[in-house]
C-alpha cells in the first residue's frame, strides 16, 4: 500500500484513502503544507470554501509539478450558500485555479436539513463535469436515506468526524451497506494521544501514536485527511504503509469508543 492507494467512489472515481487536511491551514503555511505533502506522496487535498484558504492549495497544486490529473481535490460547499450552488462552486474552481474538483460536499445539512433540492443541483453540477464525484458532510444515515429517495442517487462519500474514540460500528457498517464512502475528519484531534494502550501498540510497532491512529481508519476502510502545517508530521503522517495492525490491535482500539478526548 502507498499513500496514493484509492478505494472506487462510483463513476470511474477513485479517491486515496490518505489525504491532507486543510483547515486552519492558511497563507504561506498553507501552501508549503500541500507542496510538502505532494512532494512526500499524497495525492488528496482536503479544503473548503470556509476554509478560506482554496486561492493558496491552487498556488500550491500548480507549484508542485505534479500532475493535476494525480491529485484529488475536495472543496465544500457552505450550508449557507444553498440555493447560490453553482455560483459558489465557479469561485471555488476559480480559487483553485481548476476547471473541476474530484469531490465537491455539501460542508452541513442546511439549516440541519437534508435539503434534496440542493442535493439536486449538486448533481446537476456534477452532470456537467465540474465535479468528479458529489457528497454530503456532517449528514446522519437518516438524512442520507432522504436524499436518496428524493433522487435516486445516494451520495458518493459522507465526511464526518471519526477516531477511534467516535468509532461506532453501526454508523460505519450503514454507510458500507449503503455503498456510501466513510471519510474521516477531525483523526487526531477526536482522540486522546496519550492513551496507554494507543501508546503500547505504537511502541511495539515502533511508530508514533498519531500513525497509529490513521494506520486504524486505513484497517477499517475509511478515507482519513490529517492537518498539519509541519513538514515532518506531513511526513510522519504519510508513513503508514510500512505496518498493519492485527485484528486484536485494531479491536482494542474499537473499543476506546466513548474515552475521553483530552
Ligand atoms: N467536514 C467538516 O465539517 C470538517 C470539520 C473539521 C475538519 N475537517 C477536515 O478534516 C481535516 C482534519 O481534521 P482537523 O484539522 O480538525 O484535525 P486533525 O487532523 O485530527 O488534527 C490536527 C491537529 O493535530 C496536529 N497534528 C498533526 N499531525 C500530528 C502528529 N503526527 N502528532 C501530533 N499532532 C499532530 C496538528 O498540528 P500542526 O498543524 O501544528 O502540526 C493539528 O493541531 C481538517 O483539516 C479538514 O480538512 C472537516
Amino acid at each position: 500500500m502507498t499513500a496514493a492507494d484509492a478505494v472506487d467512489i462510483g463513476g470511474g472515481v477513485r479517491m486515496p484513502l490518505l489525504g491532507l487536511g486543510t483547515w486552519q491551514a492558511r497563507g504561506r503555511a498553507a501552501h508549503d503544507a500541500v507542496v510538502t505533502a505532494l512532494h512526500v506522496g499524497y495525492r488528496h487535498v482536503d479544503t473548503a470554501t470556509a476554509y478560506r484558504n482554496e486561492d493558496r492549495i491552487g498556488d500550491a497544486i500548480a507549484d508542485s509539478g505534479v500532475p493535476r490529473e494525480d491529485i484529488f481535490v475536495t472543496t465544500k460547499l457552505p450550508p449557507d450558500r444553498a440555493g447560490r450552488e453553482r455560483a459558489t462552486l465557479e469561485e471555488s474552481l476559480s480559487s483553485l485555479r481548476l476547471d473541476h474538483v474530484d469531490l465537491w460536499l455539501i460542508h452541513w445539512p442546511p439549516r440541519g436539513g437534508a435539503r434534496p433540492d440542493v442535493w439536486e443541483r449538486m448533481l446537476a453540477l456534477h452532470e456537467e463535469g465540474l465535479a468528479r464525484a458529489v457528497g454530503v458532510s456532517n449528514y446522519s444515515v437518516e438524512q442520507l436515506d432522504e436524499l436518496h429517495s428524493a433522487t435516486g442517487r445516494m451520495p458518493a462519500v459522507n465526511q464526518i468526524e471519526w477516531a477511534p474514540a467516535l468509532h461506532d460500528p453501526r454508523v460505519l457498517d450503514a454507510h458500507v451497506r449503503r455503498g456510501v464512502q466513510l471519510e474521516g475528519y477531525s483523526p487526531l484531534r477526536s482522540t486522546s494521544l496519550r492513551d496507554s494502550g494507543l501508546r503500547r501498540i505504537a511502541e511495539a510497532h515502533g511508530v508514533s501514536p498519531a500513525q497509529v491512529v490513521i494506520r486504524w481508519h486505513l484497517e477499517h476502510g475509511i478515507v482519513v485527511i490529517p492537518k498539519s502545517t509541519h513538514a515532518e508530521r506531513i511526513a510522519e503522517n504519510a508513513d503508514v504503509f510500512g505496518f498493519r495492525l492485527a485484528p486484536d490491535e485494531v479491536a482494542e482500539l474499537d473499543a476506546l469508543h466513548g474515552a475521553r478526548r483530552d
